[in-house]
């Protein structure tokens, strides 16, 4: 097997500096782009009523399985920020552009688990005991940030990770009742900006760094996976998630990998110099032709199993 080339690292001090511009322009287009909303306008309070101690949820008819286990892993996601804002703030630091995005992109954040949990609340849609248990292991296990070795892959990985939230979230929705189709659609509308601000910030930083942000991006698409993979349960979870089409490989590569990496920030088309970032760009192209494969045969398997 031929060894991995070496890596192309940028120094973050020095990119930070020169995107912050970039950075400034973004955050006024995103804050004349969005719009205020009050989580407590969306959730159908009517039809909740006062727990018993011990009471048991969901009720029935509770929302099928996949739907449940969606509900479950979006709020637990977005009940993680703590640890988001510090990784993210550690790593971009509290100054200047930086500091002011990340603390906006908090506040906006720290609704959805308010607006998610009060219509969980509510409707009783899922066992909110387990829920609490759940989210006391996940956030007392902490978080850690290990998949951000530069500024360029923190970039990276926010882009991709925001519009798969956005997807999971929109997906979700769709398959609740309209409370809960509108409360998702507004979290998901949050979502969709803070992927356009990072999606364009990495199409910045490919004009200015186009070795180091091709082999950032190499590396994050590589090595994806959404931040909350250790919460209980995850991959039960998820395999009932895939199972309902809410969030599966074929959503990845064709909603997230083609549309973001190949079409937006266009790595097939970029002029680079020949030498490790283009070695780099190859074994990215490679690495999405084998996620197409895997996602053929995904669907030869789907579509044997329904004959
Ligand atoms: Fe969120
Ligand atoms: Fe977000």
């Amino acid at each position: 097997m031929a060894s991995p080339p070496p890596a192309v690292l940028a120094d973050d001090t020095v990119v930070l500096s020169e995107l912050a511009p970039v950075a400034a322009t973004l955050m006024e287009r995103h804050l004349a782009r969005s719009r205020e909303w009050f989580p407590h306008e969306h959730i159908p309070w009517s039809r909740g009523t006062d727990f018993e101690i011990g009471e048991e949820s969901p009720t029935d008819p509770a929302p099928n399985a996949a739907v449940q286990s969606a509900l479950v892993v979006n709020l637990l996601t977005e009940d993680n920020l703590p640890y988001y804002t510090h990784a993210i703030a550690s790593i971009v630091g509290g100054d200047g552009i930086w500091g002011a995005w990340t603390r906006r992109w908090t506040a906006e954040e720290d609704r959805h688990s308010t607006a998610i949990r009060d219509y969980l609340c509510v409707t009783r849609a899922v066992d909110l005991r387990a829920l609490e248990r759940a989210r006391m292991a996940q956030l007392s296990g902490g978080y850690e940030a290990t998949h951000a070795p530069s500024v360029l892959d923190l970039f990276v990985y926010l882009s991709l990770q925001e519009l798969a939230t956005r997807i999971a979230h929109r997906n979700t929705g769709a398959m609740l009742d309209a409370a809960g189709a509108d409360v998702m659609a507004r979290v998901a509308f949050d979502e969709n900006l803070h992927f356009l601000f990072y999606r364009d910030l990495v199409t910045h930083a490919l004009e200015r760094f186009p070795a180091e942000t091709v082999a950032a991006i190499e590396r994050q698409v590589r090595t994806f996976e959404m931040p909350g993979t250790a919460m209980p349960g995850f991959n039960d979870h998820a395999r009932r998630i895939a199972a309902a089409g809410i969030y599966d490989v074929p959503t990845h590569l064709t909603r997230i990998v083609e549309p973001t990496v190949l079409r937006d920030w266009g790595v097939e088309q970029l002029e680079l110099p020949s030498g490790p970032a283009d070695d780099l760009r190859e074994r990215l192209v490679e690495f999405i032709g084998r996620l197409r494969r895997v996602v053929a045969r995904l669907q030869e398997r789907k579509a044997s199993a329904q004959q």
